[in-house]
Protein backbone atom coordinates (compact mmCIF):
# COMPACT_ATOMS: atom_id res chain seq x y z
CA UNK A 1 0.00 0.00 0.00
CA UNK A 2 1.11 3.93 -0.82
CA UNK A 3 -0.44 5.38 1.73
CA UNK A 4 -0.12 9.16 1.42
CA UNK A 5 0.91 10.89 4.22
CA UNK A 6 -2.00 12.24 5.25
CA UNK A 7 -3.84 9.50 5.59
CA UNK A 8 -1.10 8.55 8.20
CA UNK A 9 -1.77 11.60 9.95
CA UNK A 10 -5.63 11.01 9.96
CA UNK A 11 -4.88 7.53 11.00
CA UNK A 12 -2.25 8.48 13.44
CA UNK A 13 -4.49 10.95 15.43
CA UNK A 14 -8.40 9.64 14.87
CA UNK A 15 -10.73 12.18 15.71
CA UNK A 16 -7.87 14.74 14.97
CA UNK A 17 -9.95 16.01 11.72
CA UNK A 18 -12.99 16.53 13.46
CA UNK A 19 -11.73 18.80 16.11
CA UNK A 20 -9.48 20.64 13.97
CA UNK A 21 -13.04 21.39 11.86
CA UNK A 22 -15.02 22.32 14.64
CA UNK A 23 -12.46 24.42 16.10
CA UNK A 24 -11.60 26.44 12.95
CA UNK A 25 -15.48 26.86 12.99
CA UNK A 26 -15.81 28.36 16.31
CA UNK A 27 -12.79 30.87 15.68
CA UNK A 28 -14.37 32.06 12.51
CA UNK A 29 -17.49 33.64 14.89
CA UNK A 30 -15.88 36.10 16.48
CA UNK A 31 -14.60 37.68 13.89
CA UNK A 32 -17.56 37.34 11.62
CA UNK A 33 -19.38 38.97 14.74
CA UNK A 34 -16.81 42.12 14.19
CA UNK A 35 -16.80 42.32 10.49
CA UNK A 36 -20.48 42.39 10.09
CA UNK A 37 -21.08 44.70 12.70
CA UNK A 38 -18.30 46.92 10.86
CA UNK A 39 -19.85 46.66 7.57
CA UNK A 40 -21.10 50.11 6.79
CA UNK A 41 -23.02 49.38 3.65
CA UNK A 42 -25.26 46.77 1.87
CA UNK A 43 -22.32 46.28 -0.65
CA UNK A 44 -19.57 45.28 2.67
CA UNK A 45 -22.53 43.02 3.60
CA UNK A 46 -22.53 41.32 0.34
CA UNK A 47 -18.95 40.94 -0.10
CA UNK A 48 -18.36 39.68 3.62
CA UNK A 49 -21.46 37.01 2.94
CA UNK A 50 -19.49 35.91 0.05
CA UNK A 51 -16.25 35.06 2.40
CA UNK A 52 -18.39 33.34 4.96
CA UNK A 53 -20.98 31.65 3.65
CA UNK A 54 -20.59 32.12 -0.27
CA UNK A 55 -19.73 29.33 -2.42
CA UNK A 56 -16.16 29.57 -2.02
CA UNK A 57 -16.29 31.35 1.54
CA UNK A 58 -14.76 30.08 4.35
CA UNK A 59 -17.15 28.00 5.85
CA UNK A 60 -17.48 26.11 1.96
CA UNK A 61 -13.96 25.30 2.35
CA UNK A 62 -14.47 23.72 6.01
CA UNK A 63 -17.72 21.87 4.19
CA UNK A 64 -15.61 20.69 1.40
CA UNK A 65 -12.95 18.93 3.76
CA UNK A 66 -15.25 16.78 5.83
CA UNK A 67 -14.83 14.26 2.88
CA UNK A 68 -11.82 13.47 4.72
CA UNK A 69 -13.76 12.32 8.10
CA UNK A 70 -15.23 9.25 8.51
CA UNK A 71 -18.84 7.70 8.34
CA UNK A 72 -19.56 8.63 11.90
CA UNK A 73 -17.39 12.15 12.61
CA UNK A 74 -19.11 13.58 9.61
CA UNK A 75 -22.58 14.11 10.56
CA UNK A 76 -21.18 15.50 13.94
CA UNK A 77 -18.78 18.19 11.57
CA UNK A 78 -22.02 18.77 9.36
CA UNK A 79 -24.33 20.14 11.94
CA UNK A 80 -21.82 22.34 13.53
CA UNK A 81 -20.94 23.73 9.97
CA UNK A 82 -24.60 24.03 9.70
CA UNK A 83 -25.15 25.91 13.05
CA UNK A 84 -22.66 28.33 12.37
CA UNK A 85 -23.60 29.09 8.86
CA UNK A 86 -26.74 29.97 10.66
CA UNK A 87 -25.27 32.28 13.43
CA UNK A 88 -23.73 34.08 10.33
CA UNK A 89 -26.60 34.24 8.40
CA UNK A 90 -28.70 35.56 11.88
CA UNK A 91 -25.67 38.56 11.38
CA UNK A 92 -26.16 39.47 8.28
CA UNK A 93 -30.00 39.72 8.52
CA UNK A 94 -29.54 41.82 11.73
CA UNK A 95 -26.99 43.92 10.50
CA UNK A 96 -28.74 43.97 6.80
CA UNK A 97 -31.99 45.39 8.78
CA UNK A 98 -29.68 47.43 11.02
CA UNK A 99 -28.38 49.81 7.79
CA UNK A 100 -32.03 49.62 5.86
CA UNK A 101 -33.42 51.18 9.02
CA UNK A 102 -30.52 53.78 9.06
CA UNK A 103 -30.96 54.23 5.31
CA UNK A 104 -34.82 54.87 5.72
CA UNK A 105 -34.16 57.46 9.14
CA UNK A 106 -31.44 59.58 6.84
CA UNK A 107 -33.89 59.45 3.84
CA UNK A 108 -36.90 60.33 6.23
CA UNK A 109 -34.89 63.23 7.85
CA UNK A 110 -33.75 64.54 4.38
CA UNK A 111 -37.15 64.58 3.59
CA UNK A 112 -38.92 66.22 6.76
CA UNK A 113 -40.62 69.22 6.07
CA UNK A 114 -39.93 72.17 8.45
CA UNK A 115 -43.02 73.80 9.65
CA UNK A 116 -41.13 76.24 11.05
CA UNK A 117 -40.17 77.79 7.58
CA UNK A 118 -42.12 81.04 6.03
CA UNK A 119 -45.00 79.91 3.90
CA UNK A 120 -45.68 81.29 0.34
CA UNK A 121 -48.74 83.72 0.98
CA UNK A 122 -51.51 82.84 -1.82
CA UNK A 123 -51.58 86.27 -3.37
CA UNK A 124 -55.24 88.04 -2.72
CA UNK A 125 -56.90 90.47 -4.51
CA UNK A 126 -58.60 93.94 -3.40
CA UNK A 127 -61.37 96.11 -3.95
CA UNK A 128 -61.48 98.24 -6.76
CA UNK A 129 -60.46 102.14 -5.66
CA UNK A 130 -64.21 102.98 -6.54
CA UNK A 131 -65.94 100.17 -5.06
CA UNK A 132 -63.81 101.34 -1.68
CA UNK A 133 -65.03 104.65 -1.90
CA UNK A 134 -68.48 103.70 -3.35
CA UNK A 135 -68.69 101.41 0.02
CA UNK A 136 -67.77 103.82 2.35
CA UNK A 137 -70.08 106.88 1.14
CA UNK A 138 -72.76 104.42 0.76
CA UNK A 139 -71.97 103.48 4.63
CA UNK A 140 -71.71 107.28 6.02
CA UNK A 141 -75.44 107.37 4.75
CA UNK A 142 -76.76 104.09 6.01
CA UNK A 143 -75.75 105.47 9.19
CA UNK A 144 -77.73 109.32 8.28
CA UNK A 145 -80.83 106.73 8.24
CA UNK A 146 -80.88 106.53 4.37
CA UNK A 147 -81.65 103.39 2.49
CA UNK A 148 -80.22 102.50 -0.39
CA UNK A 149 -81.99 101.64 -3.90
CA UNK A 150 -81.04 100.21 -7.33
CA UNK A 151 -82.05 100.72 -10.93
CA UNK A 152 -81.05 99.77 -14.69
CA UNK A 153 -78.25 101.08 -16.59
CA UNK A 154 -80.12 100.57 -19.97
CA UNK A 155 -82.74 103.06 -18.80
CA UNK A 156 -86.32 104.38 -20.77
CA UNK A 157 -85.84 107.66 -21.75
CA UNK A 158 -88.70 108.91 -20.33
CA UNK A 159 -87.02 107.99 -16.15
CA UNK A 160 -83.45 109.32 -17.71
CA UNK A 161 -85.17 112.57 -18.82
CA UNK A 162 -88.71 113.08 -18.96
CA UNK A 163 -89.80 112.54 -15.99
CA UNK A 164 -86.56 114.74 -14.78
CA UNK A 165 -88.91 118.06 -16.21
CA UNK A 166 -86.46 117.58 -19.58
CA UNK A 167 -89.19 116.91 -22.34
CA UNK A 168 -88.01 116.40 -25.56
CA UNK A 169 -87.18 119.34 -26.99
CA UNK A 170 -85.78 120.75 -23.85
CA UNK A 171 -82.48 122.14 -24.61
CA UNK A 172 -81.04 120.14 -21.11
CA UNK A 173 -81.05 116.97 -23.25
CA UNK A 174 -78.03 118.32 -24.78
CA UNK A 175 -76.15 118.81 -22.04
CA UNK A 176 -75.00 115.45 -21.82
CA UNK A 177 -73.88 113.54 -25.04
CA UNK A 178 -76.51 110.61 -24.24
CA UNK A 179 -75.74 107.14 -25.61
CA UNK A 180 -78.74 106.13 -27.32
CA UNK A 181 -79.72 102.22 -27.63
CA UNK A 182 -82.98 101.01 -29.30
CA UNK A 183 -86.49 101.94 -29.08
CA UNK A 184 -86.89 104.93 -26.78
CA UNK A 185 -83.78 103.81 -24.23
CA UNK A 186 -80.63 105.06 -23.18
CA UNK A 187 -77.34 104.35 -21.09
CA UNK A 188 -78.33 106.42 -18.36
CA UNK A 189 -76.28 109.78 -18.34
CA UNK A 190 -76.83 109.88 -14.23
CA UNK A 191 -78.35 107.93 -11.50
CA UNK A 192 -81.53 110.79 -11.23
CA UNK A 193 -83.41 108.30 -12.77
CA UNK A 194 -83.41 106.41 -9.49
CA UNK A 195 -85.50 109.28 -8.04
CA UNK A 196 -88.53 108.60 -9.88
CA UNK A 197 -88.68 104.83 -9.75
CA UNK A 198 -88.16 104.87 -5.97
CA UNK A 199 -90.91 107.58 -5.69
CA UNK A 200 -92.91 105.34 -7.47
CA UNK A 201 -92.25 102.63 -5.59
CA UNK A 202 -92.42 103.76 -2.04
CA UNK A 203 -94.20 106.47 -0.09
CA UNK A 204 -92.81 109.23 1.56
CA UNK A 205 -91.09 110.01 4.31
CA UNK A 206 -88.34 108.46 2.22
CA UNK A 207 -84.59 108.85 2.40
CA UNK A 208 -82.91 106.71 -0.66
CA UNK A 209 -79.08 106.36 -2.02
CA UNK A 210 -78.37 105.13 -4.96
CA UNK A 211 -74.74 104.24 -6.48
CA UNK A 212 -73.97 102.57 -9.99
CA UNK A 213 -72.64 103.05 -13.48
CA UNK A 214 -73.56 105.90 -15.85
CA UNK A 215 -72.67 107.10 -19.42
CA UNK A 216 -71.97 109.87 -21.50
CA UNK A 217 -70.23 110.01 -24.73
CA UNK A 218 -67.39 111.75 -23.38
CA UNK A 219 -63.08 110.91 -22.72
CA UNK A 220 -60.37 112.56 -21.60
CA UNK A 221 -57.92 112.99 -18.43
CA UNK A 222 -61.18 114.09 -16.28
CA UNK A 223 -64.22 112.47 -18.50
CA UNK A 224 -64.91 108.84 -18.54
CA UNK A 225 -67.78 107.30 -21.53
CA UNK A 226 -68.61 104.95 -18.36
CA UNK A 227 -68.41 106.60 -14.56
CA UNK A 228 -70.22 106.05 -11.17
CA UNK A 229 -72.40 108.39 -9.44
CA UNK A 230 -74.14 108.56 -6.30
CA UNK A 231 -77.26 109.63 -5.69
CA UNK A 232 -79.22 110.64 -2.86
CA UNK A 233 -83.00 112.34 -1.88
CA UNK A 234 -85.29 113.00 1.00
CA UNK A 235 -89.06 113.59 1.04
CA UNK A 236 -91.29 114.66 4.04
CA UNK A 237 -93.56 117.17 4.58
CA UNK A 238 -91.81 120.57 5.24
CA UNK A 239 -88.00 119.43 3.96
CA UNK A 240 -86.14 122.92 3.46
CA UNK A 241 -82.88 123.58 1.73
CA UNK A 242 -81.79 124.06 5.74
CA UNK A 243 -81.88 120.18 5.70
CA UNK A 244 -80.16 119.69 2.46
CA UNK A 245 -77.59 121.77 3.65
CA UNK A 246 -77.54 120.07 7.49
CA UNK A 247 -76.86 116.65 5.56
CA UNK A 248 -74.41 117.29 2.93
CA UNK A 249 -72.22 119.18 5.72
CA UNK A 250 -72.25 115.57 8.04
CA UNK A 251 -71.69 113.53 4.81
CA UNK A 252 -68.64 115.39 3.76
CA UNK A 253 -67.78 115.67 7.11
CA UNK A 254 -68.12 112.20 7.77
CA UNK A 255 -66.05 111.69 4.40
CA UNK A 256 -63.27 114.55 4.78
CA UNK A 257 -62.94 115.14 8.71
CA UNK A 258 -64.81 117.09 11.19
CA UNK A 259 -62.79 120.69 9.36
CA UNK A 260 -64.18 120.08 6.22
CA UNK A 261 -64.69 123.58 4.82
CA UNK A 262 -67.45 123.31 1.84
CA UNK A 263 -69.43 126.27 -0.41
CA UNK A 264 -72.60 126.15 -2.27
CA UNK A 265 -72.51 127.68 -5.34
CA UNK A 266 -76.19 128.59 -7.17
CA UNK A 267 -76.18 126.37 -10.07
CA UNK A 268 -78.72 125.32 -12.47
CA UNK A 269 -80.32 121.91 -12.88
CA UNK A 270 -83.59 120.75 -14.56
CA UNK A 271 -84.87 118.67 -12.19
CA UNK A 272 -83.97 120.96 -8.71
CA UNK A 273 -85.22 124.20 -8.03
CA UNK A 274 -83.46 125.92 -6.65
CA UNK A 275 -79.92 124.29 -7.37
CA UNK A 276 -76.88 124.65 -5.62
CA UNK A 277 -73.37 122.79 -6.40
CA UNK A 278 -71.04 122.09 -3.58
CA UNK A 279 -67.42 122.33 -3.38
CA UNK A 280 -64.51 121.39 -0.92
CA UNK A 281 -61.79 123.39 -0.24
CA UNK A 282 -58.68 121.45 -1.14
CA UNK A 283 -56.10 122.62 1.10
CA UNK A 284 -53.07 120.85 -0.66
CA UNK A 285 -54.27 122.25 -4.17
CA UNK A 286 -55.07 125.60 -2.47
CA UNK A 287 -58.56 125.91 -4.37
CA UNK A 288 -61.98 124.94 -4.28
CA UNK A 289 -62.97 121.29 -5.64
CA UNK A 290 -66.61 120.91 -7.10
CA UNK A 291 -67.56 117.61 -5.64
CA UNK A 292 -71.81 117.09 -6.24
CA UNK A 293 -74.79 119.32 -7.95
CA UNK A 294 -78.03 119.76 -5.58
CA UNK A 295 -80.62 121.13 -5.14
CA UNK A 296 -84.74 120.97 -4.03
CA UNK A 297 -86.41 118.78 -6.05
CA UNK A 298 -88.29 120.41 -8.98
CA UNK A 299 -92.59 120.24 -8.38
CA UNK A 300 -92.89 118.54 -11.66
CA UNK A 301 -90.55 116.23 -10.75
CA UNK A 302 -92.16 114.83 -7.42
CA UNK A 303 -95.65 114.63 -9.72
CA UNK A 304 -93.80 112.62 -12.12
CA UNK A 305 -93.10 110.32 -8.75
CA UNK A 306 -96.43 110.21 -8.07
CA UNK A 307 -96.14 112.25 -4.37
CA UNK A 308 -98.04 115.82 -4.38
CA UNK A 309 -96.25 118.57 -4.12
CA UNK A 310 -98.54 120.13 -2.08
CA UNK A 311 -97.94 118.33 0.93
CA UNK A 312 -93.90 117.06 0.34
CA UNK A 313 -91.22 118.70 -0.45
CA UNK A 314 -87.88 117.21 -0.88
CA UNK A 315 -84.06 117.59 -1.31
CA UNK A 316 -82.03 115.77 -3.64
CA UNK A 317 -77.99 115.64 -5.07
CA UNK A 318 -75.75 113.74 -7.28
CA UNK A 319 -72.20 113.44 -7.14
CA UNK A 320 -69.72 111.84 -9.41
CA UNK A 321 -67.67 108.72 -6.74
CA UNK A 322 -64.85 108.62 -9.78
CA UNK A 323 -64.33 111.62 -8.84
CA UNK A 324 -63.51 111.46 -5.33
CA UNK A 325 -61.73 108.42 -5.79
CA UNK A 326 -59.02 110.62 -7.74
CA UNK A 327 -59.12 113.37 -4.97
CA UNK A 328 -58.97 110.56 -2.27
CA UNK A 329 -55.90 108.49 -3.68
CA UNK A 330 -54.60 111.48 -6.20
CA UNK A 331 -54.90 110.01 -8.75
CA UNK A 332 -54.32 112.32 -11.86
CA UNK A 333 -55.93 110.30 -14.59
CA UNK A 334 -59.77 109.08 -14.47
CA UNK A 335 -58.64 106.61 -17.41
CA UNK A 336 -56.16 104.75 -15.02
CA UNK A 337 -59.27 103.37 -13.22
CA UNK A 338 -60.04 101.75 -16.30
CA UNK A 339 -57.68 99.74 -17.50
CA UNK A 340 -57.18 97.10 -15.40
CA UNK A 341 -53.09 97.34 -14.60
CA UNK A 342 -52.92 95.52 -11.55
CA UNK A 343 -49.62 97.63 -10.99
CA UNK A 344 -51.88 100.57 -10.67
CA UNK A 345 -54.72 98.27 -8.90
CA UNK A 346 -52.34 96.83 -6.37
CA UNK A 347 -51.42 100.18 -4.83
CA UNK A 348 -54.96 100.56 -3.65
N1 LIG B 1 -77.92 114.32 -12.09
C1 LIG B 1 -77.04 115.45 -11.94
C2 LIG B 1 -75.81 115.21 -12.82
O1 LIG B 1 -75.65 114.14 -13.33
C3 LIG B 1 -76.58 115.62 -10.51
C4 LIG B 1 -77.70 116.02 -9.60
C5 LIG B 1 -78.44 115.05 -8.94
C6 LIG B 1 -77.99 117.36 -9.38
C7 LIG B 1 -79.45 115.41 -8.07
C8 LIG B 1 -79.00 117.73 -8.52
C9 LIG B 1 -79.72 116.76 -7.88
O2 LIG B 1 -75.01 116.11 -13.00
Amino acid sequence: MSDGPETATTEAAPGGELKALIAEARALLAPAKEAFSGANDLKQLEDLRLEYIGKKGKLSGLNRRMGKLSADEKPIAGKVINEHKAQILDLLKSRKEQLEMKALSQQLSGERIDVTLPGVRPARGSLHPVEQVTQEILGIFRDLGFHVEEGPEIENEWFNFDALNMPDNHPARDMQDTLYTERGHVLRTHTSPVQIRSMKKLDPPMAVVAAGKVYRHDSDATHSPMFHQMEGFLIDEDVSFGHLKGVLHEFLRALYGADVKLRFRPSFFPFTEPSAEVDVWWEAGNKWLEVLGSGMIHPNVLENGGIDPENFSGFAFGLGIDRLACIKFQIPDIRLLYENDVRFLRQF
